[in-house]
């Protein structure tokens, strides 16, 4: 196990940011940290990298503990923020001389470390540039370059795709996905479910400051799979059919969703037909009605009560 975290709690004044934070990620992988805002994605995130410190509990990295042990490890891991940590007045090639120079590289071995995470990044055209000139995309890669131009085995990314162009997401995207295959270990905070669902390995789902749901893809999905979910969508207006459902027998929830309505049920025969009927003594022409898997977002709403985006 790369990264072993027990019981760790950290508050600021009465908000309990971790409120007992279990954690375990396998060595080699892309793992997962999926939660809504304000959930403690980024406190974890900045205990690991030193920034904050932790009130109890513990946590260590690569069977070294943190942070008495910090020094030894420092140079494994590599850390992208959520917020950009780029110098606007050093160019692109100076960001990264920078960061290299605080992992303790020095000479020719850095000059090749820089060249080579500006060449993976797709930036090495615009080195001589000043983040200034960068559009929000390129920033983010460049804020991804200077996490990983130290080839650290274990790489922290906290919400690296927030606000920037499909293209440059689609980018960030693939290089996760090479710098794994290479042999990193991928830590990713992020609350879009789709990203989790397409990249990760293993995914923590985080409430709270607390890990409510953990495990691959598929285990997550069978932890809400003894109930079914049907999605319907409807011209008009759902608000009242959405109602209707939520009262038949065996329905646990009717949710308004994805432009249509989300049932989760347990199974009972003949929902279908009662939801039907539902619709048609409503006026409802059914444009769409489907079985569905239970996405990371279904996980939630059944661990919590509540939607993702709340
Ligand atoms: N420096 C701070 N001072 C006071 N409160 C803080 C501080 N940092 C975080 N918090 C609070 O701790 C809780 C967890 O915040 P954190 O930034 O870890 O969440 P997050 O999951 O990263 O959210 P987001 O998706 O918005 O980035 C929030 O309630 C936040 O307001
Ligand atoms: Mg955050």
């Amino acid at each position: 196990m790369i990264i072993e975290c027990k019981g760790l709690k950290k508050s600021y004044k009465d908000v309990k940011a971790l409120d007992g934070l279990d954690l375990v990620i396998p060595k080699g992988m892309i793992y997962g940290l999926l939660g809504p805002n304000g959930a403690g994605k980024s406190t974890f995130i900045n205990i690991v990298a030193g920034l904050v410190g932790a009130d109890s509990g513990s946590l260590s990295v690569a069977g070294k503990r943190l942070p008495a042990e910090s020094g030894k490890v420092k140079k494994l891991m590599g850390f992208v923020p959520q917020d950009l940590a780029i110098y606007d007045d050093l160019t692109a090639y100076e960001n990264l001389a920078f960061f290299a120079s605080l992992y303790g590289l020095s000479g020719k071995g850095k000059k090749e470390k820089v060249r080579n995470a500006l060449e993976f990044v797709s930036l090495s055209d615009r080195m001589k540039d000043y983040p200034k000139n960068y559009s929000g995309g390129m920033k983010r890669r460049l804020n991804l370059a200077c996490g990983i131009v130290h080839e650290p085995e274990i790489i922290f990314l906290d919400e690296p795709t927030v606000g920037i162009d499909p293209q440059s997401r689609n980018h960030i995207m693939e290089s996760i996905k090479k710098l794994n295959k290479m042999g990193m270990t991928v830590v990713y905070t992020t609350h879009y479910m789709e990203e989790a669902e397409t990249l990760c390995d293993r995914i923590g789902i985080i409430d709270h400051g607390r890990i409510i749901a953990e495990g691959t893809l598929a285990e997550l999905q069978r932890t809400v799979s003894e109930n079914e979910l049907i999605f319907i969508e409807v011209h008009g207006d759902a608000g009242a059919l959405a109602e209707d459902i939520g009262g038949l027998p065996g329905v646990i929830s009717s949710e308004k969703e994805d432009g249509g309505i989300l049932v989760n049920h347990t199974g009972g025969r003949g929902i279908l037909e009662k939801i039907v009927a539902g619709a048609s003594a409503r006026r409802l022409d059914i444009r769409k009605i489907e079985n569905r898997m239970p996405n990371l977002e279904d996980v939630f709403l059944a661990m919590t009560g509540r939607t993702l985006r709340d």
